[in-house]
């Protein structure tokens, strides 16, 4: 028995859901412990291509059971959606996806808040998704949130909803100068009802199912949206989302003790991408970064934009590794740099007055301004997409590796070389951890 958390180790869509998936014939259960709809995690596999947003990327494998953590944001319509578009696909959700009772709800006022946010701030805007994320936690933290246990089971659900929809209505209208139409507390009580009664039965005490799984000796995975530098706490502030990505997220998000977990692996892409605002020190506004870009296909899976590209980060990953106490390293992406005839990897940062920086600053400020120190080493220039055994890759892709784990002090245990399930290259059994 295994309990092992994935986390992404820079700033998002570093192919976790790749990766999850892969675990997943392995693991029984499959945790998303935080984030919401905010993530796009693809799965491809043989001709079709899966993105999930809410639902657990273990959701493919006929015999896993997919939770819903208590630490995540649930925008119940677009549940719905997925659960219906993978019904589409071949795959049953039913009996085997599961819902915390303890989540919070996305309404439909914290979307229309995160926009209108957005476009308030216009020129200093964070770049969200647009999905009520932020102010979802904000009321979740804030103890005005709604949580599945208490639909229907409040005597004063209904004058709460009425209370809160004002409320909102109030701010968007005076504080943040929105013009559209406000919302209807009846129409959005009524909604949310209808929704609920459609997803009831996939409620339950997820932390209660987790022990009762680890109980029976099987394995666990905890799947993390988004990344470390995406973190609440440990992120490039404000430029994050509104959850603990690390790590300790899978803890409170999952409920479960820290005892538990027996190893914690980062998804790390061979290179960096970032989606949204933000300060990106190896970001790369030439032709290499083009190449990344179309080589990669690096547009986002769940807003379509455009991800800013840029070359491999060894400060922000040393940084990753501390706060996630990873064990293990999945690389993802490595074809992807296939035709690159010299490949740089930021070693330390220089700010404005010239001093070195081995890890990324906290002041904002400084962020913003820092030039990366790179270190260079020769590309392969040949093709490894779809290698799936170590000693057929390049001599220098091979180098890359290396140089990448002799710099973070941790073990590669899987190598993506393409982004279906069989263009991997696998070093070690993480659940034997
Ligand atoms: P996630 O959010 O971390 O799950 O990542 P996304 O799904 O948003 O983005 C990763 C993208 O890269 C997806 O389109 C994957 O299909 C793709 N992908 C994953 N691993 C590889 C790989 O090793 N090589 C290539 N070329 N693509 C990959
Ligand atoms: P996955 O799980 C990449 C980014 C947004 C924005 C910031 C805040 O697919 O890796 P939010 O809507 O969360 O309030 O936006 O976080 N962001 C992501 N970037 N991948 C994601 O998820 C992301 N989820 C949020 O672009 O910069
Ligand atoms: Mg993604």
């Amino acid at each position: 028995m295994s309990n092992v958390i994935i986390v992404g180790s820079q700033w998002g869509d570093e192919g976790k859901g790749k990766i999850v998936d892969l675990l997943a014939e392995q693991a029984g259960t499959i945790v998303r412990f935080q984030g919401g709809n905010n993530a796009g995690h693809t799965v491809m596999v043989e001709s079709k291509t899966f993105i999930l947003h809410l639902v657990p990327s273990g959701i493919l494998h006929d015999n896993t059971k997919c939770i819903i953590g208590n630490g995540m944001v649930v925008d119940l319509d677009e549940l719905l959606k997925e659960i219906e578009e993978l019904r589409n696909l071949g795959i049953e959700s039913k009996g085997r996806l599961l819902i915390s009772d303890a989540a919070n709800l996305i309404m439909p006022y914290h979307k229309l808040l995160d926009v209108a946010r957005e476009e308030r701030l216009n020129s200093r805007k964070i770049g969200t998704t647009g999905r009520g994320i932020g102010p979802a936690y904000e009321d979740k933290v804030g103890r005005t949130g709604i949580r599945f246990a208490d639909i229907e089971s409040d005597s004063d659900f209904k004058e709460k909803i009425d209370r809160f929809v004002k409320d909102k209505n109030l701010i968007l209208k005076y504080v943040l100068d929105y013009k559209g139409p406000l919302l209807d507390s009846n129409e959005v009580f009524e909604n949310l009802l209808e929704s609920y009664r459609q997803i009831a039965p996939y409620i339950c005490d997820s932390s209660e199912l987790i022990d009762q799984e680890i109980k029976k000796g099987g394995h666990i995975l905890f799947e993390g949206a988004q990344g470390t530098f995406l973190d609440i706490d440990h992120g490039t502030y404000p430029f994050v989302t509104s959850s603990n990505t690390v790590s300790g997220g899978a803890c409170t998000g999952g409920g479960i003790g820290p005892s538990k977990i027996d190893a914690i692996a980062g998804v790390v892409k061979a290179y960096t991408t970032r989606v949204g605002e933000g300060p990106f020190p190896t970001e790369l506004n030439d032709e290499i970064g083009e190449l990344l870009s179309r080589e990669g296909n690096e547009f986002g899976a769940t807003t379509g934009r455009a991800r800013r590209c840029g070359w491999f980060d060894a400060c922000l990953l040393k940084k990753a590794v501390r706060i996630n106490g990873l064990t293990h390293l999945a690389v993802t992406k490595l074809d992807v740099m296939d035709k690159l005839a010299t490949i740089a990897i930021c070693i330390a940062y220089e700010d404005e007055h010239g001093t070195r920086h081995s890890v990324m600053p906290s002041k904002q400020s400084l962020q913003e301004k820092l030039t990366p120190v790179y270190e260079t080493m020769d590309g392969w220039q040949c093709s490894t997409s779809g290698v799936t055994d170590y000693g057929q890759l390049p001599e220098n892709a091979r180098k890359y590796l290396k140089r990448i784990e002799d710099l973070l002090e941790v073990p590669i245990f899987i190598v993506s070389t393409g982004p279906k399930r069989e263009h991997t290259i696998i070093l070690d059994d993480i659940f034997a951890a």
